[in-house]
C-alpha cells in the first residue's frame, strides 16, 4: 500500500515522501481501516517538525484523524461490533496519511451515514475541541463575550457559529483584513485586526470597561499577548496552539492583581480524563451540531496521497479557503 512517510523530523516538503510499505496486520483488539480520507491539520505538520508534545518513533506516517471502513478485526468484541462500518478514525499516535491503518478498535468510532465522508474526516480534533473549550471549561455564559485570535482558521469558524448558536457573543482577532469581512458575514459580533493595532485597545474599544472574561488563543507571541492584556479580571484565557512557535509575555502584576488565569488545552489530554460515558455522549453533542452546521468544517482541496508535498504546501497557504483533505482512495 501507499503511505506518507517520515524518517527525519523537519520541514515537510523535505522530509516527507509517500512510499510502498506492506499493509499493516491488526493485533489482540485492534482493527485496521481501509482510508477513504484524512485532512492535513497544523498538528500534523508540527509532528513532522519536531515540535509537537508527542513525537513519534522513526521513521513515521502522520495523520491523527479521518476517516475509512473497518476491514478487518484483530479479535475482540469491540472490533466485531465495527467490522465493515464507516468509522472516524481517532489515532492519537498517527498513522492516517495511509491507504491502510491499524488502531485501537475503540478508537473506530461509527458515525451516522447521514453525515458526509468529508465532514467525518474532521469529525473529532476541531470539533471536540471546540465544544470542550467553549461549552465543558470557560462554560461562557450566554451575553458575554468570547475573544479569539486567529478567528479565520477552520476552528475559529467553528467557534463563530458555536457562540451564534448559543447566544455568546464574539470577538475575533485576524493577522489581514482582507479576512475580517468574511466572518462578519459568518456571524462574528466584532472582528479586528492586528493590522489595526494593539488587540487590548481595540477589545476595550468594544466591550468597554476592564476588557473580557474568556479568551482562546492558539496563535502566541504578540497576538496571544494581546489576548491576556485584554482579560478583564477574574478573566480567563485558553491557550490551545503555538501557530507563531513564539512565547506570550505576561505582566505577573496583572495576572496577580486582576486574578486572571491563563491554561493550556491539549485534547488528547483532555480526553484521556473523560469517562467512557462522557466521551460516548460527547461524540454524540458534537455529531448533532455537525448536522446543524454549527461544528462542521469547510472543506477546501483535496489531493490523492501522491501529491502530499502540494497538499501541504496548500494547507499552509495563507488565506487559503476550507481545509486540505487526503483522498486516500485515488493513486493520482
Ligand atoms: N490544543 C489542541 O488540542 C488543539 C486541537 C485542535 C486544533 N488546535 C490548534 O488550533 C489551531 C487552528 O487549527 P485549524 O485546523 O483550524 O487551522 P487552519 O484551518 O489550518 O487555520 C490556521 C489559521 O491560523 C492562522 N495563522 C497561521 N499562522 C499564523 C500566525 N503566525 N499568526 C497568526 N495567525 C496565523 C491562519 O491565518 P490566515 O487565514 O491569515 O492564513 C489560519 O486562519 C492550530 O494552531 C491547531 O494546532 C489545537
Amino acid at each position: 500500500m501507499n503511505a506518507v512517510v517520515f524518517d527525519r523530523f523537519g520541514e515537510p516538503d523535505q522530509v516527507l515522501s509517500v512510499r510502498d510499505v506492506p499493509i499493516p496486520e491488526p493485533g489482540p483488539g485492534e482493527v485496521r481501516v481501509r482510508m477513504i480520507a484524512s485532512p492535513v491539520n497544523p498538528s500534523d505538520l508540527l509532528v513532522v517538525r519536531g515540535l509537537y508534545g508527542v513525537l513519534p518513533k522513526l521513521p513515521a506516517t502522520p495523520g491523527f484523524e479521518g476517516v475509512g471502513v473497518v476491514d478487518k478485526v484483530g479479535g475482540g468484541l469491540l472490533g466485531w461490533l465495527v467490522k465493515g462500518k464507516r468509522v472516524t478514525v481517532i489515532n492519537g499516535a498517527g498513522g492516517n496519511w495511509a491507504e491502510y491503518v491499524v488502531i485501537p478498535a475503540k478508537q473506530a468510532r461509527p458515525v451516522k451515514a447521514d453525515i458526509p465522508d468529508e465532514q467525518v474526516a474532521s469529525f473529532f480534533v476541531n470539533p471536540v475541541t471546540v465544544l470542550a473549550m467553549v461549552r465543558k471549561i470557560l462554560k461562557v455564559p450566554q451575553g458575554q463575550w468570547l475573544l479569539q485570535t486567529a478567528a479565520g482558521s477552520e476552528l475559529g469558524k467553528m467557534v463563530i457559529r458555536l457562540a451564534k448558536h448559543d447566544g455568546i457573543k464574539t470577538i475575533n482577532v485576524v493577522r489581514r483584513r482582507d479576512a475580517m469581512d468574511e466572518l462578519k458575514t459568518l456571524g462574528g459580533d466584532a472582528v479586528i485586526s492586528t493590522e489595526d493595532g494593539p488587540i487590548e485597545d481595540q477589545v476595550r474599544k468594544i466591550v468597554g470597561g476592564d476588557g473580557v472574561r474568556y479568551a482562546l488563543d492558539p496563535v502566541g507571541g504578540d497576538t496571544g499577548t494581546g489576548a491576556f492584556n485584554s482579560l478583564a479580571s477574574e478573566g480567563r484565557l485558553i491557550v490551545y496552539g503555538t501557530l507563531t512557535g513564539e512565547p506570550i509575555r505576561i505582566d505577573s502584576r496583572r495576572m496577580i492583581a486582576g486574578k486572571r488565569v491563563v491554561e493550556g488545552f491539549w485534547l488528547g489530554y483532555w480526553m484521556k480524563e473523560r469517562s467512557i460515558p462522557e466521551s460516548l455522549r460527547i461524540f454524540h453533542e458534537v455529531g448533532n451540531l455537525i448536522r446543524a452546521n454549527v461544528l462542521s468544517t469547510e472543506v477546501g482541496k483535496k489531493f490523492p496521497i501522491t501529491q502530499i508535498i502540494d497538499a501541504v504546501h496548500e494547507a499552509e497557504r495563507p488565506g487559503r479557503k476550507g481545509k486540505v483533505l487526503l483522498d486516500l482512495t485515488k493513486q493520482s
